[in-house]
């Protein structure tokens, strides 16, 4: 990216000032969201390793498909602890504080694998009304810790910063579904045991597939 336009939503760009304005704005909310309901050691380090170490807050959350524009990644994050709520109370999982805490860590952090996984390119595009051609900047993959599954790179990077339960793990393992390269066995048997991994994997699906975010 050359550091004045971003990819956005409707495909247009951005300026520099209104990507960093938004950019703070949706931090400051992921935070707020993770540090009223993560009461954990190593929520902090995790945190700050984030914004330090990483473009979480301004990656998108896929290539081409839902979020895929400049901080798609944290609206994507946010959106599926939102969606985990509104499907959570139907199927009785209840908002005690130790549920609120697994929820958030699942939904906050199930795709910390896609941070510091996309880079921008370009490519020539031919404006159709001028004739001109001109250079769109478009997402791709460019892996920069290649260690496994999407589910267990996001398992790996929670885990070297704050400790999970065996259950907040599967639930993050699991988060794809069938999409993910666990086997469709350990991903029925995690759901069927596990409200938490089922919701988180629904809340996941709903954030792409019903908001597009
Ligand atoms: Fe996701």
């Amino acid at each position: 990216m050359d550091g004045t336009t971003a990819i956005a939503k409707d495909g247009m760009t951005q300026s520099k000032t209104e990507r960093k304005k938004l950019m703070n704005n949706l931090q400051f909310i992921f935070e707020t969201e993770a540090r009223t309901a993560i009461k954990r050691d190593g929520l902090e380090e995790l945190l700050k390793f984030l914004h330090a170490e990483t473009d979480f807050y301004t990656a998108p959350a896929s290539t081409k498909y839902h979020g895929a524009e400049e901080s798609g990644l944290v609206k994507h994050s946010l959106a599926v602890l939102e969606n985990f709520w509104k499907v959570a109370p139907c199927f009785g999982y209840e908002a005690t504080e130790s549920n609120k805490e697994s929820a958030a860590i699942a939904c906050l952090f199930h795709d910390l694998c896609k941070a510091n996984f996309y880079k921008v390119s370009y490519r020539n595009v031919k404006d159709d009304e001028t004739g001109t051609w001109y250079k769109a900047p478009y997402y791709t993959v460019d892996e920069s810790l290649p260690y496994g599954s999407h589910g267990a790179k996001s398992v790996f990077l929670v885990m070297s910063y704050m400790l999970l339960t065996a259950e907040e793990a599967m639930a993050i393992h699991h988060h794809m579904g069938a999409y993910g390269k666990s086997s469709y066995e350990d991903c029925g048997k995690a759901y069927a045991s596990s409200k938490l991994a089922w919701l988180a994997h629904v809340a996941d699906e709903a954030a792409a597939y019903v908001d597009n975010t």
